[in-house]
């Protein structure tokens, strides 16, 4: 963690954060992710998880359609997520899971540049840059539509 930015720490920050309001009675692992916006301002999203299991939404996608629902999607600039079970060790470094790569393919193509994803550990021990190209190679994205 002592090589991130403080722009980084905080977006960590926000994002361990945001576990604190995972609704996940199912799993019991807590996410949390959190966007910078262009102006320097954050946006954060909590996992949501439903008694239908398969309908649970994931803390990257809530953030990501929080962005959206204010306009905010060509302003994303970075995210950062963290997790970790709510009754165990939170060193892990968690990363997205296939289809929060795919939504966060999308919000990349409309904002226009890269968007890096910074996983951190929810103990705050470790922290991981990847590139979305790395997590999510030969993209299926809105140009592939034609
Ligand atoms: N989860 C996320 O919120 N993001 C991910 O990228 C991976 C998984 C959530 C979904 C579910 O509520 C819990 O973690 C366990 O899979």
């Amino acid at each position: 963690m002592s090589d991130l930015t403080p722009q980084e720490r905080e977006l960590a920050e926000a994002a361990r954060a945001a576990m604190s309001h995972a609704y996940a009675p199912y799993s019991r692992f807590a996410v949390g992710a959190a966007l910078r916006l262009r102006d320097g301002s954050i946006l954060t999203g909590s996992n949501f998880e439903n008694a239908s299991y398969g309908l649970s939404l994931c803390a990257e996608t809530v953030a990501i359609a929080a962005a959206n629902a204010q306009g905010r999607l060509k302003d994303i600039v970075a995210i950062a997520v963290a997790g970790a079970p709510m009754d165990g060790p939170g060193d892990a470094v968690v990363t997205p899971c296939g289809r929060c790569r795919q939504v966060l393919n999308e919000a990349q193509d409309v904002a226009g540049h890269e968007i890096p994803v910074l996983c951190v550990a929810a103990s705050g021990t470790g922290a991981v840059r990847h590139r979305l190209a790395d997590l999510l190679p030969h993209a299926f994205g809105p140009r592939s539509l034609g």
